[in-house]
């Protein structure tokens, strides 16, 4: 039954959205859901392109990152910049200390490079605990994910509905190319990571994150010691009931 009614909410959305530019798109969601979209940084290009819409046309968009603990200094020094160019608010979600506290404990600071396991469990304290607290009680969230990042990613949908969040997800810069992304940021003066004019293109925690070469997969350089298949951390997994 709830499923049907999700469905039907979601095409109506998605009549919505359609046609419209990526901020306009943003501000009719917070008119159908005033005070509960959630915007999650990770202050990539992608982030970065998102947070200058919410800013610029001052949508009722909560901004939230999830601070691991383990994110580059380059990264902190993205979001510094970008709270004192747009006086942007950054909600900041952390780990849960006894977990946390618990874990590095038992496994040693560098845990995810043993086992796919403990990878899992790193992120899984670090960034899917944090992001159950930063999503709850909301109705839709904002991400800055795009299809040419991995095959899973390819086939998504710009509206979707997470079931594993009960949440409505709107990607609004999904089938944007990374020469689209650039370009936008250059002509907006947008702050962005410098380590994304080093070969880095996918960024997430320090230790997890390397450069990739010409030519490689985007997600080339998360997790690069794993098999590619289990490259996910948890936060996009996908259950989707109203889009079968
Ligand atoms: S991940 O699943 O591999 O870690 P990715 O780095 O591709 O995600 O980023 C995709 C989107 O996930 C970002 O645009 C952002 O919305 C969200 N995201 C990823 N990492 C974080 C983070 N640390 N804090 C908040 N949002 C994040
Ligand atoms: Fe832990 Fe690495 Fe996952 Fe960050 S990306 S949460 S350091 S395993």
């Amino acid at each position: 039954m709830e499923s049907i009614n999700i469905s039907a909410q979601l095409q109506q959305l998605q009549s919505q959205v359609q046609g419209l530019s990526e901020w306009e798109a943003l501000q009719t969601l917070t008119t159908s859901f005033p005070g509960k979209v959630v915007f999650s940084t990770s202050f990539s290009m992608e982030d970065q392109a998102i947070a200058y819409w919410i800013t610029k046309y001052q949508l009722a968009i909560q901004i939230f990152t999830l601070d691991t603990g383990r994110l580059f200094p380059e990264t902190y020094s993205v979001w510094e910049r970008t709270k004192e160019k747009y006086g942007a608010i950054i909600t900041a979600y952390y780990p849960n200390a006894a977990h946390l506290q618990q874990f590095a404990s038992q496994n040693g600071p560098n845990a995810f490079y043993s086992s796919v396991e403990n990878r899992k469990q790193c992120c899984f304290i670090r960034k899917v605990e944090p992001l159950q607290k930063a999503l709850q009680g909301n109705k839709v969230w904002i991400t800055g994910l795009r299809a040419e990042h991995s095959p899973d990613r390819k086939d998504l949908p710009m509206l979707e509905w997470d079931s594993l969040h009960a949440i409505f997800k709107f990607h609004p810069i999904l089938h944007w190319s990374t020469e689209t992304v650039k370009t936008f940021i250059q002509q907006n003066d947008i702050p962005y990571n410098p380590l994304h004019d080093k070969g880095f293109v996918s960024i997430g925690c320090a230790p997890c994150t390397r450069a990739i070469q010409p030519g490689e997969d985007f997600r080339a350089g998360r997790w690069w010691w794993e098999d590619a298949s289990k490259k996910e951390c948890g936060l996009h997994l996908h259950q989707d009931i109203a889009n079968k």
